[in-house]
């Protein structure tokens, strides 16, 4: 159970539907510290949106509740909320020079002249734009409107921030760019962060802990190793970083392992993740850089499968080639661009195989 009492931000069995039908989120059940850094990623639809509007207060739970320093977020009227918050469409004020927009969180918190000055330069020094203040957001590119929303929300101090895709409209330099700042700020400045993307690197990158959202539920929510290398289920697994996915029946299961005979008829060394009895469905997940084609890097009695080579893309810092495997012809392996890497030539027929603990046997 969720540990509601420290946390910070906590949903209770959280539940929304907007037509009194559909439940768009099912059952939440999430409990933040303070000064984490939380990314909700998943695919469009699947709540992240409304879970941050419930958590600003713009949206109701239909049932469950959402604790604020463990007062509910109902009883907290919007001006003591304390959260800062950065949309996709950044919305600044037309009409406001940069320096209003910033200063007019300030003004509606009542805060003085003298101090709000103060406080405007130094949100604009935070995110390198103290040139800026007199333009227009017409009179700036993308990226600079983003920085602005970014410190008009920073520029009260708040204890809270909620992003929603605040990089979405931006290309991929500036992206990188601004994912580091935001997450140096919110560092820098202890602020708790609920951040939104559908984008998985910027999700890993940024994130203490990334929540995989999908059909209104949390499937795994886990610091951004554990869930690219630990995947709890089939979803997680496809949906975080490049993933070969195999299919069979569970044949054998011994303590940490299990052995897998795929329908292709080849078997396969496991781990036991979703699957509890021989003769269970499974469908395993490797990732493409713990597949090894070295018969020396692999236990002596490691299970192996004949691999033909489709296709070898080089790519700089790696190289990444397609193999027909096991009736497949979408597995793909990585391996790095060094001086003694072998580079595969389609029409090679090679032998591959893994360490058991690396090919997770997830549900099917
Ligand atoms: N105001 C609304 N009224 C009715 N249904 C809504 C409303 N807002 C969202 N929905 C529905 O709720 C579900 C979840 O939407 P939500 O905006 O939370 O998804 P999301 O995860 O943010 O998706 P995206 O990545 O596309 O932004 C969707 O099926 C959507 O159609
Ligand atoms: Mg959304």
């Amino acid at each position: 159970m969720v540990d509601t009492q420290s946390a910070f931000v906590a949903f209770e069995r959280v539940q929304k539907s907007y037509d009194g039908e559909v439940l768009v989120v099912k059952d939440l059940n999430l409990s933040m510290p303070k000064g984490e850094f939380l990314t909700m990623l998943g695919p469009s639809g699947s709540g992240k949106t409304t879970c941050l509007m419930m958590l600003a207060g713009f949206e109701t739970a239909t049932h469950g509740d959402i604790l604020l320093d463990g007062v509910s977020i109902n009883n907290i009227p919007p001006h003591k909320r304390g959260i800062g918050m950065v949309f996709q469409n950044y919305a600044l004020f037309p009409h406001m020079s940069v320096a209003e927009n910033l200063s007019f969180p300030l003004e509606v918190r009542k805060i003085g002249k003298s101090e709000r000055e103060e406080k405007v330069m130094r949100a604009l020094g935070m995110v390198q734009m103290q040139d800026f203040a007199g333009r227009r957001p017409a009179q700036l590119s993308g990226g600079q409107q983003q920085r602005i929303a970014l410190a008009r929300a920073l520029v009260f101090e708040p204890e809270l921030v909620l992003m929603d895709e605040p990089l979405g409209a931006l290309d991929k330099q500036l992206r990188e760019t601004l994912q580091f700042e935001i997450t140096n700020l919110a560092h820098e400045l202890g602020i708790t962060t609920v951040y939104v993307t559908h984008d998985q690197t910027e999700a890993l990158t940024m994130s203490d802990r990334v929540a995989v959202f999908d059909d209104g539920r949390i499937q795994q929510l886990a610091p951004p190793d554990q869930l690219y290398e630990q995947p709890e289920n089939s979803f997680v697994a496809q949906f975080i970083g490049e993933n070969n996915t195999l299919e069979g029946v569970v044949t054998k299961i011994k303590g940490d392992t299990c052995e897998v005979k795929l329908d292709s008829g080849d078997i396969i060394d496991a781990v036991p993740v979703n699957v509890s009895e021989v003769g269970e469905r499974t469908r395993v997940s490797i990732r493409p850089e713990r597949v090894e084609f070295n018969r020396e890097r692999l236990h002596a009695d490691a299970h192996t499968l004949k691999a033909e080579v489709l296709e070898f893309i080089y790519m700089g810092d790696i190289f990444r080639t397609r193999l027909r495997v096991a009736g497949t012809d979408e597995f793909v392996i990585k391996t790095r661009n060094a001086p003694d890497q072998k580079r595969l030539k389609p029409g090679e027929m090679i032998e591959i195989g893994w360490m058991a603990e690396d090919c997770r046997a997830l549900d099917a």
